[in-house]
């Protein structure tokens, strides 16, 4: 059996887990703690990068002391210490990684850096052991959208990533121009229940395009002249951004599919995969495919420490031994560094 402590620090959430996997392949959190910094973000209306360091920088220890307790186990019982390298906001990533690399060194354990968005690239086999590869990957977070397909542990091929905006910064954005407070995604999530998703027409960016990226930017400033033009409900235009978000992946991850070749499942991860219209229409789109539909659960879709851990996991099963004690943090760290640049300037790739 093994055992990797998590450590996640790449953004607004300090998070610290413990996860194991048996010989048998069973996995478990055995337990996990997450502190979100909302309310330190909130009067600005997004995550100042200082802020979140500070933030961090308080509460990890507490927090991988309290996983500890919770689990009752000490350091030197685990297998590895893991902990997001990048990307992200630097100043926060630091504070992970170094504190990472002092529970390595003082418990004579291998020190594990990952990339987050392996993290959540690998999460939803935490959740589900039979989910094998190769697999096409929908991740959509606060910084990314992306098609992968996922063909093993450090092993990604990129189809289509955004050429402006990504999905989570754009529910964000549009929260914001509808005045419901950060974070963005949930807020936008629950007004638009209460809205019609076909009462204000918006742009569909890139659908039915042989390009096979994303596009969010006009959508997002179509949703500000909706509501500046004061014609609609702000329900109405949550529901109908929620609607034209949809769209745009389904056309998209469509596209990918038959240009991926042969795989096991439509997978999605990352923050918006906690949304419930995303989950449902994909989920539409891969029976239709006939190919299986995969979403972790939401309080792993977005980010925390277990998905970090089972990424440490993922990597000591395939024979790694750990990385260098100075290994840097990496603001930027692409999945598949051989992917062709996109057109756009502000490419998240
Ligand atoms: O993966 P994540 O927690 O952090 C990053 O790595 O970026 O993703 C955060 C993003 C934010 O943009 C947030 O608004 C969005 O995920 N999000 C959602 C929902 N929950 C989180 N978007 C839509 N619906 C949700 N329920
Ligand atoms: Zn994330």
């Amino acid at each position: 059996m093994r055992m990797v402590l998590g450590i996640e620090s790449s953004c607004d959430e300090t998070a610290a887990a413990l996860v194991t996997l048996e010989d048998s392949g069973e996995r478990r959190i055995l337990a996990q703690a997450i502190a979100s910094q909302d309310d330190h973000h909130a009067p600005y209306g997004g995550v100042v990068p200082e802020i979140a360091a500070r933030a961090h920088a308080e509460r990890l220890a507490p927090l991988i002391d309290q996983v500890l307790r919770q689990a009752e186990v000490e350091l030197a019982d685990c297998s590895a210490i893991a902990a997001t390298a990048g990307p992200g906001l630097i100043g926060g990533v630091m504070v992970g990684l170094v504190t990472a690399k002092a529970l390595a060194m003082a418990s004579h354990r291998p020190l594990l850096a990952i990339n987050h968005l392996e993290g959540h690239a690998l999460s939803p086999r935490l959740a589900d052991p039979d989910l094998g590869f190769p697999y096409a990957l929908l991740l959509v977070s606060g910084g990314h959208c992306q098609l992968l397909r996922v063909e093993g542990v450090g092993r990604y091929r990129r189809f289509a990533t955004t050429i402006d905006d990504a999905l989570g910064e754009a529910f964000d954005k549009t929260a914001k121009i509808l005045g419901l407070g950060f974070p963005g995604g949930p807020a936008v999530e629950r007004l638009a229940e209460s809205g019609d998703p076909r009462a204000v027409p918006l742009p569909r960016p890139l659908v039915g395009s042989g390009e096979p990226h994303f596009s969010f930017a006009g959508l997002k400033s179509a949703v500000l002249r909706a509501h500046d033009s004061g014609r609609h409900e702000v329900a109405d235009i949550a529901a109908s951004f929620q609607q034209a978000a949809v769209d745009c992946i389904l056309d998209r991850t469509a596209l990918a599919l038959e240009r991926m070749g042969e795989v096991t499942a439509l997978v999605v991860a990352g923050g918006v995969a906690a949304n419930r219209r995303v989950r449902a229409s994909l989920e539409g789109l891969a029976a239709s495919r006939r190919v299986r539909f995969v979403a972790p659960p939401p309080q792993l879709c977005t980010d925390n420490a277990a998905m970090i851990a089972w990424a440490g996991l993922e990597r000591l099963a395939e024979g790694a031994e750990g990385d260098p004690l100075d290994t840097a943090a990496r603001p930027r760290w692409p999945l598949d560094p051989e992917a062709e640049p996109v057109r756009g300037a502000g490419v998240k790739a």
